[in-house]
């Protein structure tokens, strides 16, 4: 039923392809938890180099582990602190070309070397981020970024 061919072309139609199955898979389906975890499946199905992805949410002024795929990851996470803390706190995405560099970051897997973080925004205010790490330096790009974004302003309403 959910048989999808992963497009090959430019990343721009990737993210197309990716996000027009993304709008497939939780339109009409109201509950955010199923809508994160195929999210989070999706993301790691099409988009190679990567060790983590997945959602943090923003419940009480502090960001929980929300569904994910790659390893066991930091549970809570305070609002401003590491990258997902930082796109929480200033509802703005973070492309990490080193993690190493940046100050405060929470490194859940030593093998994560660049991170983008994207904040998932709803009448205003941010609900969740998404987070995806890589293994190699430099992994994200400003396309994957407005990319992510696309997936980010889809998913709004769609994870509560
Ligand atoms: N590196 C993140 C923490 C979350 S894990 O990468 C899954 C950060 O600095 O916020």
């Amino acid at each position: 039923m959910y048989d999808f061919a992963i497009a090959t072309g430019s990343k721009a139609e990737l993210y197309r392809d990716l996000a027009a199955s993304l709008d497939a898979l939780t339109a009409g389906e109201a509950d955010p938890v199923a809508n994160m975890a195929n999210a989070a499946a999706l993301i790691w199905q099409y988009l190679p180099d990567l060790n983590w992805a997945g959602f943090y949410r923003l419940i009480d002024g502090e960001l929980v582990l929300g569904p994910f795929q790659g390893k066991v990851a930091c549970i809570r996470i305070a609002v401003g602190k590491g990258v997902c803390g930082t796109a929480a706190a200033t509802s703005r995405t973070q492309l990490v070309g080193d993690v190493h560099s940046f100050a405060g970051h929470i490194a859940c897997d030593p093998a994560s070397r660049s991170e983008l973080v994207v904040p998932i925004v709803q009448e205003g205010k941010v609900t969740a981020v998404l987070d995806l790490d890589s293994p190699s330096p430099n992994r994200f790009d400003a396309e994957d970024a407005a990319g992510c974004e696309a997936l980010a302003r889809l998913l709004g309403s769609r994870i509560g």
